[in-house]
């Protein structure tokens, strides 16, 4: 009888919990045992952290938010921050306790669920001899190996309401309301709400924008009897003269907090324009709550398609959408570059021809 163990790494994402339930149902329906490895690595750093999957533990799990394993992002066993005696704190490598305690479990794969960060991590240890499987997670849409990750539907959809929501108050204030919306250095979030969710503006980072430009925009509004507006900004996006606002850390860096870009763009449309403009930040609204229905289906998918995987013996590869079918993608191809939104694709063409200005 095979035994597997699956973990949840970096932030989390709506679709979590449907993986969860898929590999162990599937696995179950194999014959085989099924452990999950609390936040991250921890179970297989500390056995006391592992916990038996069965089927009756995940019966209704699907439809939730979160991971019932939980997560994090300050996990990397290979640059793991511990505390000695003296309670200074020293990164330490320590990997080769994980795979020690994955042979001694007699583990036959580890499925990784995570994004970029999570994914090389799980290469890393694949190349240290553990046998792994990658399921693409974030609410970033930003894996270039897949046609979509699972987390991004619902977090769009937690946009768009949003946005929907703001239309009625800016309208009855001829407010400009600014909303920064999460997807580090990639644009999907902030272009597939703006549009879904009738934004004047929407600034992401593959377009440097020039506020004069997004001013033009509401001012042109007014000429229209339009006295409000709402602009999208995604947190990386680039002002021409500014360039990215971090909250912590640097740009291009796992660890970077991105975040203040929004509050800095109503500050300028209130100065350029002399309009009454709010912002606000919808942070980790968009990570929380039930997945989507395409969301669920995505991350059972996902789930199933790891434990046929691991039946027949395919390693180092991560499940990718290849749609209409699922694919796998070695995982080393899959980590090597983001999916940025592209300068001419349908959805940019698609918010030009409908009025929406992008900055540029
Ligand atoms: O990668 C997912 C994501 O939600 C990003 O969109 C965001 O920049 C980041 O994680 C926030 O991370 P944290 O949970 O550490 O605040």
């Amino acid at each position: 009888m095979k035994k597997i163990v699956i973990s949840t790494g970096g932030g989390d994402a709506p679709g979590l919990n449907a993986v969860i339930y898929a590999v162990t149902k599937a696995a179950n329906l194999r014959g085989w045992e099924v452990y999950g490895s609390r936040s991250g690595y921890k179970g297989l750093l500390d056995l006391d952290e592992l916990v038996r999957l069965s089927p009756e533990k995940v019966a209704d799990i699907t439809p939730t938010g979160g991971t019932i394993l939980g997560s994090t992002n300050k996990g990397n066993p290979f640059a793991m921050p511990v505390e000695n005696l003296a309670g200074d704190v020293q990164i330490r490598d320590v990997s080769d306790r994980v795979l020690s305690n994955f042979k001694r479990m007699g583990f036959h794969c580890h499925i990784a669920v995570g994004g970029d960060g999570s994914l090389e991590i799980a290469h890393r240890f694949a190349l240290k001899g553990m046998p792994v499987i990658g399921i693409p997670k974030t609410i970033d849409n930003d894996l270039e190996a897949t046609v979509m990750t699972f987390g991004f539907d619902t977090a769009v959809s937690t946009a768009t309401e949003a946005l929907d929501k703001l239309h009625s108050t800016a309208k009855s204030h001829d407010r400009v309301m600014v909303v920064e919306v999460m997807g580090r250095e990639s644009g999907w979030i902030a272009l597939c709400s703006g549009i879904s969710g009738g934004a004047d503006v929407i600034l992401i980072p593959e377009i440097t924008f020039n506020i004069e430009k997004v001013c033009e925009k509401i001012n042109d509004n007014e000429l229209h009897d339009k006295h409000y507006a709402i602009v999208v900004v995604a947190e990386g996006a680039q002002t021409g003269e500014g360039g990215v606002i971090c909250k912590e850390g640097e740009v291009g860096r796992q660890e970077v907090l991105l975040g203040g870009i929004g509050e800095w763009v109503a500050g300028q449309i209130r100065k350029i324009t002399g309009k009454d403009t709010r912002s606000l930040v919808l942070g980790h609204l968009q990570r929380g709550g039930s997945p989507t229905t395409f969301d669920r289906l995505l991350a059972l998918r996902f789930g199933a398609a790891a434990v046929r995987l691991a039946e027949a013996g395919t390693f180092d590869h991560m499940v990718a959408l290849a749609s209409p079918e699922m694919t796998a993608v070695p995982l080393e191809v899959a980590i090597k570059s983001r999916k940025r939104v592209p300068l001419h694709c349908d959805k940019v063409l698609t918010a030009r021809e409908i009025g929406i200005c992008l900055g540029d």
